[in-house]
């Protein structure tokens, strides 16, 4: 194959890069593979391959997820952050994006901009990964997902209630109405709404629901996160000011459906967006939820690497 007839690699930048029925094959898939890994079965469909992992910010489930899911696989991950890398002292994304895509056969990227994502997929030859950005947090999506569908099956036209900030996480349930057909409400304080072009983009499958307790009526499932993301900490006293009536607890947990679950990407704050009556009781799924980022991610990178 010559470069200029060289297939491009398909990407996960958003929930959007993929179709539906490409979704709903790799969740299928992540419960497959979570059940080989519970019946003790060696699966190595990604032997002797590399994933690079680019990290600007912190992360606990999203590093040991891949880190572990690649050694599972037979394959290894290489964990990179600014600190230790040319990144960190002015390498252009660029150069950096075409020199990682050489070495490695896919690389996740958690950074700030969503631009800074796309031209490191624009100068890749290897698929790109969102493993968060201030815009998007995809990956969580295909955990929660995937939790979603264990316990209750397919999700759609069910009605999940986004509770708190319009940030990320937010952004990529929106896109997630979308691509699995549910409604959503998001009930958040004024000023904190999600951006207008990505909820125009869903306005079939969304709704603003300002009072948190009107929005919980009868919902199948309350998602929370923190309200100060990474890199917004300084607005921490201004935030937990402005958020006090959207924390998720028993009052509000008891206006939801009778089976309704508890979702939160994790990590919580007891006390602030979720009280530990709700995060540490029957309903919630917390757990398996972040468990789930590492089978998930597997089904993912084997479809993307493997195609
Ligand atoms: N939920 C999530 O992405 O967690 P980490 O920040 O620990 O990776
Ligand atoms: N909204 C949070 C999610 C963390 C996984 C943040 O961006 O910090």
């Amino acid at each position: 194959m010559t470069a200029t007839t060289k297939q491009q690699p398909r990407h996960l930048l958003s929930l959007l890069d993929l179709t539906p029925a490409e979704l709903h094959k790799i969740i299928n898939r992540a419960i497959e593979l979570k059940a080989i890994l519970r019946r003790g079965e060696l699966h190595e469909s990604l032997k002797n391959r590399t994933l690079g992992m680019v990290f600007e910010k912190s992360s606990t489930r999203t590093r040991v997820s891949f880190e572990a899911g690649m050694t599972h696989l037979g394959g290894q991950a290489i964990f990179l952050s600014p600190r230790d890398t040319q990144l960190g002292r002015g390498e252009p994304i660029e150069d950096t994006a075409r020199v990682l895509s050489r070495m490695v056969d896919c690389i996740m990227v958690r950074t700030y901009k969503q631009s800074d994502l796309e031209l490191f997929a624009a100068h890749s030859e290897v698929p790109i990964v969102n493993a968060l950005t201030d815009l998007f947090h995809p990956l969580q999506l295909l955990a929660d997902l995937q939790t979603w569908f264990e316990h209750r099956g397919d999700i759609k036209g069910k009605t999940v209630l986004w509770v708190g900030d319009g940030n990320n996480m937010c952004h990529s349930y929106i896109n997630a109405a979308r691509q699995f057909d549910f409604k959503l409400r998001i009930s958040c304080p004024e000023g904190f709404e999600p951006e207008a072009t990505i909820l125009e983009s869903a306005k079939d499958h969304c709704e603003i629901i300002r009072d948190s307790l009107a929005a919980a009526e009868g919902v199948n499932l309350v998602v929370t996160d923190v309200w100060a993301s990474m890199g917004q900490e300084e607005e921490q006293a201004k935030r937990e000011l402005a958020f006090a009536n959207y924390q998720v607890n028993d009052i509000l947990m008891g206006q939801a459906h009778k089976d309704a679950l508890f979702m939160h990407c994790l990590p919580a704050h007891r006390g602030e967006e979720v009280t530990a009556s709700v995060i540490d009781k029957k309903g919630s799924v917390v757990w398996e939820e972040a468990e789930n980022r590492m089978h998930s991610q597997k089904a993912l990178l084997e479809f993307l690497i493997n195609g």
